[in-house]
């Protein structure tokens, strides 16, 4: 039987570049499942702080990551994390979270059960994933890359309008900076400035590039 082998479009960028709704919005055109990897962070850094462990204490998240359940599903064609048997969905943008995500992202341990989470989803449908590491680390064969930016006024003004505290030059800085899949552009992405242009636009510039490319399904 031939290997079947899913399509996966990989979106990575800086915090409040646009690519969750810009992802959203691209796989509910093509029909595709949307992954946010993101969230697994924000999930496995809730339920440590729920638990007291410090964000910068490595030993005590490894020791975490291994002891505790870590699920994913779907839900209305998106990704699902559920940890220790809880959907932490509500607490994922609480300020102790944003704070101490990029912390807890940089310990190797977490980095690997996520990505092994992202590959899962792989096995079984077409994919449009956003992150930081998509199209570097995680699924880096893909042909499909994409890395939308913005100004820091823009990504800054739409945290506030999102009425977030979110200290996003910070979590930049330290997700671009950590030894272990940092922040990059993978070589052959396809890079969107999307401070000027609605979701729309974006989301019409990645099709106009997934033609180019010869995805049939756009
Ligand atoms: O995308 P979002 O802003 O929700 O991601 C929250 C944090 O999770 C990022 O600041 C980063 O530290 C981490 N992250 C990561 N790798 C990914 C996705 C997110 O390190 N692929």
């Amino acid at each position: 039987m031939p290997a079947v082998s899913y399509r996966i479009i990989a979106i990575d960028g800086p915090a409040a570049s646009g690519k969750s709704s810009v992802a959203r919005a691209l796989a509910a055109r093509l029909g595709f499942v949307y992954v946010n990897s993101g969230a697994f962070y924000r999930a496995i850094t809730w339920s440590l702080l729920q638990r007291g462990i410090d964000p910068n204490d490595h030993a005590a998240i490894a020791q975490m990551i291994g002891a505790t359940q870590i699920g994913c599903d779907l839900k209305e064609n998106q990704s699902r994390v559920h940890i220790g048997g809880v959907d932490p969905v509500d607490h994922l943008r609480d300020d102790p979270v944003n704070r101490a995500v990029s912390a807890v992202s940089a310990v190797p341990e977490v980095r690997k059960i996520v990505t092994e989470k992202m590959r899962s989803y792989a096995q079984l449908h077409n994919l449009v994933v956003e992150g930081r590491d998509i199209g570097s680390v995680v699924f880096p064969e893909t042909p499909f890359k994409f890395y939308i930016d913005a100004s820091p006024e823009v990504r800054t003004r739409r945290r506030a309008a999102e009425g977030q505290r979110d200290e996003i030059a910070t979590r930049d800085r330290v997700d671009s900076s950590r030894r272990a899949s940092p922040l990059v552009r993978a070589a052959e992405a396809h890079v969107i400035d999307s401070s000027n242009l609605t979701i729309d636009g974006v989301v019409g510039e990645i099709v106009a590039q997934l033609k180019r490319k010869g995805l049939h399904e756009v």
